[in-house]
């Protein structure tokens, strides 16, 4: 499922949701990986968007993975509903569930990737003792809840933590970064280890947003080199 080089995640929630089927389309075209869907339940965060009916409908018209990022709590009372949903991946946040580790392995008994995010301010000693179940590990540098947040950059030492412990560990984990990805954050992130990238509003927001998504993929955005 997992390829080589970096993957780039565009986020749905900048889109617009009056014609997310065309959006999808048009991401792919423009050479997206993975979908990802961010969903709110108006409890771990405020905001409440979308959940499984969405990815039901979208499901038939991509075969792009999708990359359900779950902030909602009690994750465990939903995953069997994404899955019949047709997710792909389902990243849950640390945060929001007390049995991180029965929930991971939930996931994995539904057939499906598991993914662990972090807030800013979580430590990654808190994937210590679940790394066996983990296929990616979601590195929130915004506060979750909304696009369009400026990157934190005090994310960038906990992201290259990340990637030496998955480096140690010698099976591939996917390391995910969300939140501020934009073309001048982009590459410093995939510097520091980053293996996938999720951006919303610097693909959606702006007129030639849909070209960084190959512009990530080739040299960590335009930046890169400056
Ligand atoms: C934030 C979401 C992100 C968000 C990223 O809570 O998890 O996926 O859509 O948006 P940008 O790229 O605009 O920061
Ligand atoms: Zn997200």
């Amino acid at each position: 499922m997992f390829a080589e080089g970096i993957k780039v995640a565009p986020s749905l929630l900048s889109a617009d949701f009056g014609r997310l089927r065309e959006e999808v389309r048009r991401i792919e075209e423009a050479g997206a990986d993975w979908v990802h869907l961010d969903i709110m339940d108006g409890s771990f965060v405020p905001a409440i968007t979308i959940g499984p009916p969405v990815l039901q409908a979208l499901r038939p018209h991509t075969d792009l993975l999708f990359d359900a990022h779950l902030m909602v709590v009690q994750p465990e009372k939903h995953l069997e509903a994404f899955a019949r949903a047709g997710a792909d991946l389902i990243t849950v946040h640390a945060e929001a569930s007390a049995h991180l580790d029965g929930v991971l392995r939930e996931i994995r008994k539904l057939g499906l990737k598991a993914g662990a995010a972090l807030n800013p301010a979580t430590p990654p000693e808190v994937l210590d003792y679940v790394w066996p179940l983990l296929d990616l590990v979601l590195v929130m540098s915004v506060n979750p809840g909304a696009g369009g947040q400026a990157f934190i950059p005090e994310m960038l030492p906990k992201i290259e933590a990340l990637s030496r412990k998955i480096r140690q560990l010698g099976r591939p984990v996917e390391l995910s970064v969300d939140g501020g990805i934009n073309a001048q954050t982009a590459a410093p992130v995939i510097a520091a280890g980053a293996t996938a990238l999720v951006a919303g509003s610097a693909v959606f927001g702006d007129p030639g947003g849909m070209e960084l998504i190959r512009a990530f993929k080739t040299e960590g955005g335009p930046r890169r080199k400056v």
